[in-house]
């Protein structure tokens, strides 16, 4: 038997579908930023995105700034307000940059919106139609936890969904633009397709209140389901259910912070956003995880580091699954895949790659996730452990409270539980083939040393500091032995 390496293609709704709220695509996702200018800078260097359409004071709006980047079936919109009145400006500052929006395309909007509120739903805005002499836009929206929206879409003539995929206008009042950034991103695609998933975090308690407003309001199903035995170290620990449109097109895990001895990643992030639920972080699949991973890192891209150990034992761990299971082995190369950084987890379907960048923003908050599927469909919970391991040792460098000396001693008994061996590991410098490859003409050189790989550099800091004996440097001894990796 062989793996199955295609995924299940969301299955549209048939024209005359009597359900409302079946989701043809995700519509965009828009984050409301600080700068909306400079922000699409930043994701088109570090991401690949390409700076597509603007609307601002030029195109007629007033109020707001707003960015479409695209790439694949992406469509992130980058919204700043111009005023101080507008919700953008009051959310930045409780927040930071973050998801506002995850908006769906339908068939109906207002239908859509309708069945919503009947379900439930709490409108957050009425419908309403933009349109031209070329087409229209209905677009309508509901609330979700936080203060993040889902906004129906519906669209027709020229601002139909498969014509915005082709470079069609987002809808009336955006202009096309061009940026000399989307040219070097074409010769040099990141390779991200669409978003395979987008993680929430609620408040501790409430994360089966919104399963059941997945399922009452939206029709989603439970898909999977973790609790904190799964997801949990000796520190901190999380409960996670993952919902699923009916139709599979997008998944939504939702989060909650579960007991332990020191402040979880979930926790950490509700104190950073205002003690407020919203989206941890968004997955952006790739069909060429190791191709898609070298490129970002080769731009910039910051992501969790692992430890050497991780990859002592994680063949055993994968490859037995799959045998199990009668599937191929991993076909990518093992040593890329190690000095790319990247986790491998496999379950009954498959494997899959995954890697997690750190947050984008200053704030704890939100981050992106690259991942490649191969059969598998779910998260990576067989990484979880080393996820929120390294999401820990994260937290240290942020400044949470040092883990007391005598708990070092727990640490080598939770990487012994884990099946790593701990060992004394020499960082390294990036391997030849990452810095090798030469920046693009036109685009700036990269130091070595400097923004290439940032997390190489950050592995060479903490070898220095390990060596000095002070207290950073248990704090960093610690670090390197719970070790490191990932978030999901
Ligand atoms: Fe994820």
């Amino acid at each position: 038997m062989t793996t199955a390496h295609s995924t299940p293609k969301p299955i549209p709704a048939p024209a005359g579908s009597t359900d409302p709220l079946q989701l043809i695509d995700v519509d965009h996702v828009r984050l409301y930023v600080g700068n909306a200018k400079q922000a699409a800078y930043f994701y088109a260097h570090t991401f690949g995105f390409h700076i597509s359409q603007l609307a601002d004071l030029t195109t007629g709006s007033r109020d707001e700034a707003d960015y479409l980047l695209t790439q694949g079936n992406i469509r992130l919109m980058l919204t700043t307000s111009l005023t101080k009145g507008h919700p953008a400006a009051e959310e930045i500052k409780l927040y930071g940059d973050g998801v506002k929006d995850v908006a769906f395309t339908v068939h109906d909007a207002v239908k859509a919106y309708e069945q919503a509120i009947r379900n439930g739903g709490k409108s957050a805005k009425e419908p309403r139609v933009i349109e031209d002499e070329r087409g229209a836009v209905t677009v309508a929206s509901i609330h979700t936890y936080g203060r993040c929206i889902h906004t129906f879409v519906s669209r027709t003539g020229h601002y139909a969904l498969p014509n915005v995929k082709k470079g069609a206008e987002f809808m009336p009042v955006f202009k096309k633009i061009d940026s000399p950034v989307n040219a070097h991103n074409a010769a040099h695609p990141c390779g991200l397709k669409y978003v395979d998933h987008l993680v929430g975090n609620v408040e501790e308690g409430k994360m089966n209140y919104w399963v059941q407003w997945y399922e009452d309001v939206m029709g989603f199903k439970m898909f999977k389901h973790f609790d904190d035995k799964d997801i949990s170290t000796e520190y901190s620990a999380l409960m996670s259910k993952v919902m699923s449109s009916g139709n599979n097109l997008i998944k939504m895990p939702i989060n909650e912070p579960a007991a332990g001895k020191k402040k979880s990643q979930i926790q950490e992030y509700l104190d950073w956003h205002d003690n407020t639920p919203g989206v941890q972080h968004l997955a952006l699949r790739t069909d060429d995880e190791l191709h898609s991973v070298a490129e970002l890192r080769r731009r910039g891209v910051d992501f969790l580091s692992l430890p050497d150990t991780y990859y002592d034992v994680v063949w055993d761990r994968v490859e037995k699954t799959l045998r199990e299971h009668g599937h191929d082995t991993v076909k990518e190369d093992h040593k890329r895949i190690k000095d790319l950084g990247i986790l491998v987890d496999a379950d009954d379907e498959g494997y899959l790659l995954q890697l997690f960048t750190k947050p984008l923003q200053d704030r704890p908050t939100l981050f992106f996730e690259i991942i490649c599927r191969r059969g598998s469909q779910s998260f990576g919970k067989g990484n979880f452990k080393a996820l929120f391991e390294a999401l820990e040792l994260e937290q240290e460098r942020r400044g949470q409270p040092e883990l007391p000396s005598n708990d070092l001693g727990r640490l080598h008994e939770m990487n012994q539980a884990l099946g790593l061996t701990v060992t004394q590991t020499t960082p390294t410098a990036p391997p030849e083939w990452i810095t090798a490859i030469p920046p693009a003409s036109g685009w700036p050189a990269r130091s070595r040393s400097g923004c290439s790989s940032p997390g190489w550099s950050a592995g060479r800091r903490r070898a220095s500091t390990k060596a000095s004996g002070s207290t950073s440097s248990r704090r960093s001894s610690s670090a390197r032995l719970l070790s490191p990796s990932r978030s999901a």
